[in-house]
């Protein structure tokens, strides 16, 4: 397990849980959810990377906002700590207790609201898991804006807390603009209803925008209103091989430029994470002639007009061949294929993980300089690691991965804080998608500026919000956010 909680001190001004506690949440809740069998806390005090580990005694399973709000109020009251868990998927190490905090997962609300057919406008309660709310929506004739290799398991309350990106960023945007409405209780029990149904609302400040990517320390989202995309019928994946970077670059520029409004994906990997994804899952196959190419670049359009499409992309493929940028690829058949297709793309994160041990860093860099770092990184490590560069090329965000078979504080002192120095000096993101959780904490200020930092701390609304919701000390509500501030 990563060392970065040992170096932080349990905050002695929280109070420690007693059986009178467990008694009243079981009174709010009922027994059965008031969670405080063994295996499933093991399971809930570890991350998805399995780097973070907590000590939690309980886990709370509210049904419904008042439960909630009755939930924070009494912890507010007592000064016992509490951590909003999701999905559990977030890669910082922020959906898991530091030490002994209350979980509250919100997993059994997940009751669809409403959708507006018209306007393709969703309510659902936050617990709802991403891939079951694509479903439902595809099958009124829409999307998710967003999607994203944990759709399976992440919820939306969780997506909006980290404000996920993921893979139809490029097309659909960011959660700050799809969202148009949340409810949220405050760490006093507060509730604030801002589900809003609208496109368009200037009616004062846009403070729901604060909760979006707050990561937990504001508030626990509870309700969610989302826009959602019309699906549309024609959808095409290429899955190309170039011979360098720079070509990757060169193909993006024309993918913006040639397929304009149809493009809705536009991925990378090099081939040490093709290498990562053939050994370490199972029945994938790279469709490409194996070994050959440096670069693999995913590319998908979607549109209404099956013919036009498909001839835009095609003679967008031709004419990149022609030009060098592309040296091989091939269009899917099928869905099977197309699925298979992003399965090797998807499927990074978790061969990652079987192969041992992983240090994720989550960049916004400009493109022109991204995959500088991957290999200045590799001259740094040698052969004492493998270094893999893959990410959301056409939002300009790199995945640096670097494997190696067990964790090594001498591999991490190589790493930190050369990767975070390299990309400060780009005026890049040391967290593009994933979020500061513990493991970024500390480090906000290679993003940010001290004034900066310091506005968060002045900001009025969040001082309105937490000093609203106790009197004690900022960051009362969730485990990351004390780091910070
Ligand atoms: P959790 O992991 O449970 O929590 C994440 C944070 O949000 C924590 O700080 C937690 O306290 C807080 N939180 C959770 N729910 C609430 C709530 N209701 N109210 C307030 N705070 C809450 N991320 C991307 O951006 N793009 C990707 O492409 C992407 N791909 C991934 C692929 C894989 C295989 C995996 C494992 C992860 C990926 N992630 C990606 C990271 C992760 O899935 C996202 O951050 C996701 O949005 C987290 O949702 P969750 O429900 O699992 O939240
Ligand atoms: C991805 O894009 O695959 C995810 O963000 C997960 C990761 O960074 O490995
Ligand atoms: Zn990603």
């Amino acid at each position: 397990f990563g060392s970065t909680a040992t170096k932080i001190q349990r905050n002695p001004s929280y109070s420690a849980l007693t059986s009178d506690d467990i008694n009243h949440f079981k009174e709010i809740l009922g027994e059965k959810n008031v969670i405080q069998d063994e295996d499933r806390l093991l399971t809930a005090n570890v991350d998805w990377m399995r780097k973070y580990k907590g000590s939690s005694r309980l886990l709370l399973q509210p049904r419904s906002t008042e439960e909630v709000s009755q939930i924070l109020k009494y912890c507010n009251s007592r000064c016992l700590a509490v951590v909003p868990q999701g999905g559990n998927t977030g890669l910082v190490g922020g959906s898991v207790p530091v030490f002994d905090e209350v979980i509250i997962n919100i997993g059994s609300m997940n009751n669809i609201i409403s959708f507006d057919k018209v306007s393709g406008i969703l309510v659902c309660e936050a617990g709802c898991i991403l891939e079951n709310l694509d479903s439902f929506v595809v099958n009124q004739g829409f999307i998710m804006p967003l999607d994203l290799g944990a759709k399976g398991s992440c919820q939306i309350g969780g997506n909006v807390s980290t404000n996920a990106g993921g893979l139809r960023f490029v097309r659909y945007g960011s959660l700050h603009g799809n969202i148009l409405g949340l409810e949220a209780v405050l760490a006093n029990g507060t509730v604030l209803d801002m589900l809003a149904t609208l496109r368009k609302d200037n009616t004062g400040y846009d403070l729901k925008q604060l909760f979006i990517g707050s990561e937990g320390s504001l508030g626990i989202v509870t309700k969610v209103s989302i826009l959602t995309p019309p699906k549309l019928s024609s959808v095409n994946i290429a899955f190309l091989a170039c011979k360098d970077y720079s070509s990757c670059q060169k193909l993006l520029l024309e993918a913006k430029r040639k397929l304009g409004e149809v493009l809705s994906a536009f991925e990378f990997l090099d081939n040490q994470s093709m290498d990562m994804v053939l050994t370490h899952l199972e029945g994938v196959r790279n469709p490409l002639p194996p070994s050959t190419y440096d670069f693999y670049v995913l590319i998908e359009t979607m549109g209404s007009d099956e013919s036009y499409d498909r001839e835009k992309l095609e003679a967008f493929l031709l004419r990149s061949m022609e030009g060098g940028l592309i040296s091989d690829g091939v269009v899917a058949q099928d869905i099977n294929q197309a699925s298979s297709f992003w399965h090797i793309r998807e499927g990074i994160a978790e061969a990652l993980m079987k192969a041992g041990a992983v240090y994720k860093y989550d960049l916004s860099l400009p493109v022109e300089k991204m995959y500088n770092l991957v290999e200045e990184m590799r001259l740094r490590l040698g052969q004492s690691a493998k270094v893999l560069g893959y990410g959301h090329l056409g939002d300009a965000n790199l995945h640096l991965n670097i494997s190696t078979p067990q964790y090594d504080d001498t591999v991490l002192a190589q790493i930190e804080p050369f990767v975070y120095e390299w990309t400060s000096k780009q005026r890049g993101s040391i967290s593009a998608e994933h979020g500061l959780g513990l493991m970024k904490a500390n480090e906000i200020h290679y993003s940010k500026s001290p004034e900066t930092v310091n506005a968060f701390l002045t900001n009025p609304f969040v001082i309105l919000l937490l000093g609203l919701a106790n009197d004690h000390s900022m960051g009362e509500l969730g485990n990351d956010h004390e780091d910070i501030f």
